[in-house]
């Protein structure tokens, strides 16, 4: 089936993932199938994600977040960490202006503080120019993880609880999706993981509660709108059911 029949079908289907989630993985082994360093890999990574935010756009999808930057992966070495950041400020500097136009609101999520002083000045720019797009929010997760996220919302709540300012029975989920940094986003419908890993590495542990997977055996740099859609269109076929039984 060609890319565009594919789109025809998953339209016609109905019920497109209002929230699509992505760990785009396998950008170093890309490279090294090519006698590569990991960076060249990471920026052909790049050309994939203009693709998928495009596919998205095209398909209907209300959010797509995607799993850039893990608070593990400061710990490569340092020549990989500044390829990544370098590639973050590449990225905002080159594709602002062209989200700005398609309707795309971008937003960083994570740990911000930690990026170097360039890259966190691209990402704020990047995230006050495109805030009043509505037509896909394009969650970039930099500097993430999903326990730190949720110890983070756990000290505020804390905080207000010592305070007077809420009380125990007061702390309800809807209370603590506030204080996560996805506040005000649906969950994930399906989370798509690329290069066959069948892992969910700290990422959006809380969201993800209920979400289809989908585990893609593609590497991300070769990861399309194409197979977008496969996924779109595995994920119309399956039954999701909450925890009850079939209607
Ligand atoms: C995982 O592959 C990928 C990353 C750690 C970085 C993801 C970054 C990009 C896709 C490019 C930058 C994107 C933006 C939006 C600036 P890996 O290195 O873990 O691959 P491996 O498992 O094959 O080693």
């Amino acid at each position: 089936m060609t890319t565009a029949e594919l789109l025809s079908r998953i339209r016609l289907n109905g019920a497109v993932p209002r929230h699509v989630a992505i760990i785009m993985d396998g950008n170093g082994r890309w490279a090294r199938e090519r006698l590569m360093p990991r960076p060249f890999g990471h920026r052909s990574g790049m050309k994939a994600v203009r693709e998928v935010v495009e596919g998205a756009i095209e398909a209907g999808i209300e959010v797509l977040s995607l799993f850039a930057f893990s608070q593990e992966n400061w710990q490569r070495p340092m020549t990989e960490v500044s390829a990544l950041m370098s590639l973050l400020e590449e990225y905002i500097a080159r594709e602002a202006d062209e989200l700005e136009e398609k309707g795309v609101r971008v937003r960083m999520l994570g740990d911000l503080e930690r990026l170097t002083p360039p890259a966190a000045a691209a990402v704020d720019r990047v995230m006050s120019q495109t805030a009043h797009n509505d037509k896909l929010t394009l969650n970039l997760f930099i500097s993430y993880g999903s326990r730190a996220e949720i110890l983070r919302a756990t000290q505020s709540i804390a905080a207000d609880v010592a305070a007077g300012r809420l009380t125990a029975a007061e702390v309800t989920e809807e209370e603590f999706e506030k204080r996560l940094f996805t506040a005000g986003c649906p969950d994930p419908d399906l989370l798509i993981r690329t290069s066959g890993e069948q892992r969910i590495s700290n990422f959006m542990l809380w969201q993800l509660a209920y979400t289809e997977l989908f585990i893609s055996p593609v590497l991300w740099p070769d990861f399309g709108r194409h197979q977008l859609y496969e996924a779109v269109a595995d994920y119309q076929a399956r039954e999701r059911r909450f925890g009850r039984v079939s209607a």
